[in-house]
């Protein structure tokens, strides 16, 4: 079952950059850093009420997030989270309705959590994450 949204994905050029705009302009605080090496991006996490932020650099040009950069070069929102507290059965019912499935299985994502994501061709041009898990510190 989802629960909530977990997170906004959010592409940008260079963390050192966009860390004192979400710090300085709206008055939030970046809770920690982390590089995930299997997407190849570094990341910084606010917490907006229940929904964090996830913001994401690239730390190399094969990145997912090198690729949408080339297309939106300031910046801009690159993926939307599910929070479920079953990710296998998520995922056999999605791909049970048709959609296009990015990860058959579950990886390691941010914070220790499982991820997986629906192709944005299934899912109207919305690139989809599910994620399972609570963050760990
Ligand atoms: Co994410």
């Amino acid at each position: 079952m989802i629960t909530k949204i977990d997170h906004l994905g959010i592409a940008v050029p260079s963390l050192d950059q966009a860390v004192p705009y979400y710090e300085k302009a709206l008055g939030l605080k970046c809770e920690r850093r982390e590089e995930v090496a299997s997407q190849k991006v570094r990341t910084a996490f606010f917490t907006v009420g229940q929904i964090h932020l996830e913001l994401l650099e690239p730390t190399s040009p094969e990145s997912p997030i090198a690729r949408f950069l080339e297309k939106n070069p300031a910046g801009g929102i690159h993926h939307i989270a599910f929070g479920t507290d079953d990710i296998q059965s998520q995922l056999r019912q999605a791909s049970g309705a048709g959609v296009k499935l990015i990860d058959e299985k579950p990886f390691a994502g941010a914070g220790g959590k499982r991820v997986a994501f629906l192709h944005p061709k299934s899912t109207f041009g919305v690139l989809t994450e599910l994620c399972e898990g609570e963050t760990n510190h």
